[in-house]
């Protein structure tokens, strides 16, 4: 702990250099809602490099203004936020615009020395929620929870086991509607305590690195996740197969499997997109190899695959077996080309993985980089699969550690970094995620027009960059399909918004039931895969008889319905980094007070800003449920009814019933009671949504035979968004899309005005119409020109078609919304 005082040596055009004995401190403003702070504590900066924010992130300037308050106190203030620092013992302290305080030192010093490593304590209000730092298996707050970053393999991992697959070290603290983000970018094992050891600190550190880590001073939630998109750079946009229904296991085992699997998914009309092959598909599981004689002909298999629409992504773990008495391109060009993790001593580590004994690629090195993404040749150029699993990344080795010895020595010779040899404990966090980095340039190098699909499991802050991810090693109960949705929630406010659960559950046999409800759910999460593990029952959507598969086929085929809104999400997604999941205060900040929604009812979630998803939250124990409508109102999505919330009423579609609420305030949101059906799960859609959507097709690049719809969900002021372009090729970067932004409003006379606004982008639309449906009309006249339409009093709907090629027109309708409640 530094005990002199300490002064300014260097004044930055957007920060300071303070210095106190060996203590050296940087606070800088990369823009005037973001401040970095670097602490070195051996007289000199940390090195200015890190695996997760960009360099121009780290390096951007923004203007500040620094006063010297007094003797004591610098303060710092950009347009947006304040940062003083105290020059009698460096501690530092976050403040909003209106001089509310967002963070700050807990204690009179910026950190305090552990035994090894540093500790960081920050204050913690007493309604201060926290959420983020990726794929904790726990509630969504993680307020009064502790936890350790140490990526894990997890196989069936339990409620509040901890660590898991993951590092991702940042977290959103959100108190009355307002929010900041914080992140601490070190990769070594480190701890978050969020007011455990004591309810007024954040307490967190790491044993070793340095102290890098920026604070987010938001307002909003949303500003928090951009602002965290700006620093790591946001997800790209996968191919719009990603969105499809995927098929998978542990696993299919011949040719002949797959190719039934295929044809059952297309006879029994399950719309789908992908078949993953897991390690049975690979000779002796040695990662880049095919086995013959159960695959005797692979390529052609995926060629007939191809025809039938399906893709296939192929697992590609990192460990290399270690074959020394028969060719193994693998084992021995990653030796020629030194591409393997040594241990200190200059030994070539040889540990236990799928394939037996193996080595390490030492994805740290740029060479070993190089030589991973070459390896992809063969399966992604050669053979034609179309995605990449990178499995057991944490890394998951088959020794008492579960993972790499501490004796492991990496060399880092990545951008930004100077070449220098690195611990494992260093290079731990970040394998996996420069695992899937290297496999990413791989496959852009052999494809560079056609969009990645890399799948990872470990990752690190910013990983998001190079690929998709999973929760991992789920089980199949009831509890794991509710754990699924904090978890993707977490995940999608820690950059990985691309990202599923295995459905159904991986360990162990799920039940019909269970299978069915997790579908449902699934469905409305950002990857929908469904998978399970070695020696299960099968899990494919028809194993139990025609009722369920009638269930499970018709939630499929809603996604497919839903398909130009996921899109259109997906894409936002990666420009901004706004998650498709989204848990309910992100979207509400300021309902209720600045309340955070989820607590109360942490089985729903929304997708996008327009639709909320409630499934029940105890599928085991069948009964009534209750589910928050935030304010603003609310449509029941399958019918299109309005759902009342001024009076007890019937919820048509969903059956249920509103229990509370004569007379709530705008603000506020309302419980409603729902009795569960087994067809479905509930879903609303927001007043003043416009969605998307068409009929169903039976994978995503099919042309849907209809026209495009748009579901008007009225309101005075409604919008919503399409956007469209090829789903494989990187083509929209140059023009290649289409966009189009639509709106519609009541007038106070009670006129009716819907604009579909000007397509954006060269591409020309699939639809040749347009099918609008106004939901909550009150009454309706007639439409300007006397267009055709059909208005079902009963419904309080209005359906009406326009052609596709009107780029921008305006249609005023003579009706009233209808009268209601907030
Ligand atoms: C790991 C993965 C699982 C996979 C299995 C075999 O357990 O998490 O998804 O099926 O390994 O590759």
């Amino acid at each position: 702990m530094p005990m002199d005082r300490f002064d300014i040596v260097q004044s930055l055009p957007n920060g300071l250099v303070l210095r106190a004995d060996e203590t050296v401190i940087a606070i800088t403003a990369l823009r005037p809602d973001i401040w970095r702070v670097r602490i070195g504590r051996h007289g000199e900066l940390p090195e200015d490099a890190s695996w997760a924010v960009r360099e121009p992130a780290r390096h951007h300037d923004c203007d500040i203004s620094a006063v010297r308050d007094d003797d004591a106190l610098v303060t710092l203030r950009t347009s947006q936020s304040v940062a003083r620092v105290s020059l009698a013992s460096g501690a530092l302290e976050f403040i909003d615009a209106q001089e509310r305080e967002i963070l700050a030192d807990a204690m009179d010093s910026p950190f305090e020395t552990g035994r090894q490593g540093f500790v960081l304590n920050k204050t913690l209000g007493p309604n201060v929620h926290i959420f983020g730092l990726g794929d904790k298996p726990t509630q969504l707050d993680h307020r009064q929870q502790s936890f350790s970053q140490w990526n894990t393999d997890s196989y069936a991992f339990h409620e509040g086991q901890n660590p898991l697959y993951k590092d991702i070290p940042f977290f959103m603290g959100f108190d009355a509607g307002r929010a900041f983000g914080m992140l601490l970018d070190n990769t070594w094992r480190k701890f978050f305590d969020f007011g455990v050891s004591d309810p007024a600190v954040i307490r967190c550190g790491a044993l070793g690195g340095d102290i890098d880590y920026y604070v987010l001073t938001g307002p909003t939630p949303k500003d928090v996740v951009t602002a965290y998109h700006w620093l790591t750079g946001p997800p790209p946009l996968p191919p719009k197969w990603a969105l499809g229904y995927q098929q998978s296991r542990y696993s299919y085992e011949t040719e002949d499997e797959v190719r039934t699997l295929a044809l059952h998914l297309r006879e029994n009309n399950i719309p789908s997109d992908v078949i993953w092959l897991d390690l049975h598909a690979l000779d002796r599981r040695r990662s880049f190899t095919i086995d013959d004689n159960a695959f005797p002909t692979f390529r052609k298999m995926i060629d007939d695959l191809h025809v039938m629409a399906f893709k296939v992504v192929l697992i590609a773990d990192l460990h290399i077996a270690r074959v020394t008495d028969e060719p193994y391109a693998p084992y021995r060009l990653g030796l020629e080309q030194n591409a393997f993790v040594h241990t200190a001593d200059g030994t070539l580590y040889v540990d236990e993985a799928w394939g037996g004994p193996s080595v390490f690629p030492d994805f740290a090195d740029a060479r070993a980089r190089a030589y991973w993404a070459h390896l992809f040749q063969e399966p992604y150029g050669t053979l034609g699969v179309d995605g990449i699993w990178n499995d057991m990344n944490e890394p998951a080795i088959f020794n008492d550690l579960g993972t790499f010895i501490p004796e492991v020595r990496h060399r880092i010779d990545a951008p930004g970094f100077t070449p220098r040899n690195a611990s494992h404990a260093e290079i731990h966090n970040v394998y996996g995620m420069l695992n899937a980095r290297a496999t990413r340039e791989g496959l852009l190098n052999i494809a560079p027009d056609r969009r990645p699909f890399v799948m990872m499991r470990a990752s690190y802050a910013g990983g998001h960059r190079y690929g998709v991810t999973w929760t991992g090693d789920n089980v199949a109960t009831w509890q794991h399909l509710r754990l699924s949705t904090p978890m993707l929630l977490s995940l999608g406010l820690s950059g990985f918004s691309f990202a599923g659960a295995n459905l159904g559950g991986f360990v162990g046999s799920s039940n019909p039931d269970l299978l069915t409800r997790w579908l449902q759910v699934g469905m409305f999460n950002p990857i929908a895969d469904n998978h399970a593990d070695l020696g299960t029952r099968p899990q494919e959507p028809w194993v139990d008889g025609p009722d369920h598969l009638r269930i499970r086929r018709e939630a499929i085929a809603e996604r497919y319905r839903l398909l130009p809104y996921l899109y259109t999400l997906a894409e936002e997604t990666s420009r901004t980094g706004m998650p498709m999941m989204r848990p309910m205060f992100l979207e509400f900040p300021s309902a209720s007070g600045g309340e955070v929604l989820d607590r109360q009812t942490p089985s729903q979630f929304m997708l996008g800003a327009a639709l909320l998803i409630a499934p029940p939250p105890y599928g085991e124990i069948p009964g009534e449920y209750e589910v928050t409508l935030p304010p603003g109102g609310w449509y029941d999505f399958r019918t299109g009814y309005r759902v009342e919330t001024d009076r007890r009423a019937k919820i048509t579609g969903n059956s249920g019933t509103v229990t509370e609420l004569a007379n709530s305030p705008a603000h506020q949101s309302h419980l409603v009671t729902i009795t569960p059906v087994a067809d479905r799960i509930p879903v609303y859609a927001r007043a003043g949504a416009i969605i998307p959507h068409h009929d169903t097709i039976s994978f995503t690049s099919e042309t849907p035979s209809g026209p495009l719809r748009l579901a008007i969900y009225a309101a005075d002021q409604c919008d919503g968004d399409v956007y469209d372009d090829d789903g494989e090729s990187f083509g929209y970067r140059n023009g290649d899309f289409l966009r189009q932004h639509f709106t519609a409003r009541f007038e106070a006379n009670g006129r009716f005005i819907v604009t579909l606004g000007q397509r954006a982008g060269n591409r020309r639309p699939w639809w040749t119409s347009i099918e609008i449906t106004i939901h909550g009309l009150g009454s309706f006249e007639r439409l300007a020109e006397d267009r055709p339409c059909q208005f079902d009093p009963h419904r309080r709907t209005l359906t009406f078609n326009v052609a596709a090629d009107i780029e921008e027109t305006t249609i005023i309708g003579y009706g009233l919304r209808q009268k209601s409640s907030p």
